[in-house]
């Protein structure tokens, strides 16, 4: 088996700048879903061809930036001279043995395996040389429709031919049965005969020009006439996009529900294809998911939740929170009003609380940043208690600079760390410390610039190793705010 996957034509109707089948469905380009149903029903990739012509470069880059470069063939359509003729581009990059050549559109993003699966198993049953995918629609307009023999089996209701709607008489007009475009062939009978397809009316060679051929021929046409054929049918306009968009993220809420997972509100869970999401997780209401994110079983996300790109593991909990990038270990609590930008990493059980950010930083296990705080740069130990409103300055205006962050240390409220510092394991700076220079393990620094007063876990400002330390005016109050801290914790 191989498959053709055409996306060569402009797609004018959606009146876009960029190629048709790129635009997203579920977070994903419509030839995304194709691609990925082609393979899920068994057809290998390396027996796939992507069949590019207007926007060619576009869309090869678009694909290899999602499954790999060199993983599909391409095919090039210099010009768009029809789906036939688009189709014939690919025969080079066909392997020349496939006896079965399914051609499917980069424009069906609801297009299922199970679909693929059973046109594949009609083609073979009915031992034809080309099977069409068909279905009824209300509204027909715009489509190829499907001209059938009049009378009883075995001749009457055999496939005449395809008629494009601009080639059709008013009485063909009429009829509610189109063709989807989703078809099989035997692939020596494809090669050979579409070079001899003439061009239609309008100078395109039509791919469906070959169920009219294979009848004259005497063996005719087969049909898979779909239940619902607008899953086979192209999208063509912003509205077909917003209608298969309803369609993909009810399957993809369904299939989460059916996998274990509670949502709240299945219309306002925005799961986009390709998240897995692990049983017993819930998914409070009006809450994205997006990209490549997975996340692991007993998860609370949302209410209003905004996760992208992002690893969440077992029994951790995003709330009302932005999340782009991050990775989220076991137990660790997320929100409400946080956002995590890309490179951030929390430890086990850790918390990051109300209005922080985090960007390119680790937060170690157990740490606690409750209260608006920003971490930039920053690799902070496990156990820190990073108090309200605590700041690592890590742009100097030209350049970004690391803040560490030993174990157990205690930054008090309102510090700001001016990088590069390190605050050692176990240290504690006082509220609205500006900390300019590291602080060893387990001192004690306040004050504005932060100086060392004394080591941690003592009482009192006075005496011990912080004696020598030099002291400014004012600076016994600060240490004095510094014990207060600490007592809160
Ligand atoms: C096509 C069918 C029509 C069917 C409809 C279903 C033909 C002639 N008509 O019409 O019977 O009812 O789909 O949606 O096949 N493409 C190329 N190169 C080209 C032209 C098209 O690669 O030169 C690609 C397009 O990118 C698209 C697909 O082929 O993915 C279908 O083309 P489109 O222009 O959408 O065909 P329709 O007019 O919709
Ligand atoms: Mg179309």
């Amino acid at each position: 088996m191989a498959a053709v996957v055409l996306a060569g034509g402009k797609g004018t109707r959606m009146k876009s700048q960029h190629h048709k089948v790129l635009h997203a469905v579920a977070g994903k380009p419509m030839l995304w879903h194709v691609l990925v149903a082609l393979r899920a029903a068994g057809i290998s990739v390396e027996r796939t061809v992507v069949v590019v012509g207007d926007g060619a470069a576009e869309v090869q880059a678009a694909v290899e930036g999602l499954f790999g470069a060199g993983v599909y063939r391409f095919a090039l359509q210099e010009r768009q001279l029809g789906t036939g003729h688009a189709t014939l581009q690919a025969q080079g990059a066909v392997p020349g043995d496939a006896p079965t050549v399914i051609v499917a559109y980069g424009d069906t993003p609801l297009l299922r395996p199970e679909t693929i699966r059973g046109l594949l198993a009609q083609h073979q049953a009915a031992g034809a040389q080309v099977t069409l995918a068909t279905g009824h629609l209300d509204d027909p307009r715009g489509y190829g429709r499907v001209i059938r023999a009049h009378g009883a089996p075995p001749h009457g209701g055999e496939v005449q031919a395809i008629v494009e709607e601009r080639d059709a008489s008013a009485n063909e007009r009429g009829l509610r049965e189109i063709n989807s475009g989703f078809c099989a062939f035997s692939g020596p009978w494809l090669w050979s005969r579409l070079p001899r397809v003439r061009p239609a009316p309008n100078g395109e060679i039509y791919l469906t020009a070959l169920p009219a051929l294979a009848l004259a021929e005497g063996t005719g046409a087969a049909t898979l006439v779909l239940d619902d054929v607008f899953e086979a049918v192209g999208i063509n306009t912003r509205v077909q996009l917003a209608e298969a968009e309803a369609i993909l993220r009810r399957r993809i809420t369904h299939r989460l529900m059916d996998g274990g997972v509670t949502l709240q509100d299945p219309a306002t869970c925005y799961v986009d294809a390709g998240v897995e999401v692990g049983m017993d997780s819930v998914i409070l209401a009006n809450t994205h998911v997006s990209g490549s994110t997975t996340v692991g079983r007993d998860c609370l996300l949302g209410p209003n939740a905004i996760i992208r790109n992002s690893t969440i593991d077992d029994r951790s909990r995003v709330t009302a929170s932005m999340l782009d990038g991050a990775v989220l270990a076991t137990d660790v609590s997320v929100g409400p009003f946080a956002h995590l930008r890309p490179g951030t990493r929390c430890g086990r059980g850790s918390s990051v609380g109300t209005g922080s950010e985090l960007n390119r930083s680790v937060l170690g296990p157990g740490s606690k940043m409750q209260h608006f705080g920003y971490l930039g740069d920053a690799t902070v130990g496990a156990g820190a208690n990073l108090g309200a409103g605590m700041i690592t300055c890590n742009f100097d205006g030209q350049d970004k600079h690391p803040t560490g962050v030993g174990e157990g240390a205690f930054v008090g409220s309102g510090t700001l760390l001016v990088a590069p510092v390190t605050v050692g394991r176990e240290a504690l700076t006082g509220a609205g410390a500006v900390v300019t220079r590291d602080v060893p393990d387990g001192a004690k620094v306040v004050g504005v610039p932060a100086r060392q007063i004394g080591w941690r876990g003592e009482r009192g400002a006075a005496g011990g190793p912080s004696a020598a330390v030099e002291r400014e005016p004012g600076a016994s109050d600060a240490a004095g705010a510094a014990d207060t801290v600490e007592a809160d914790a």
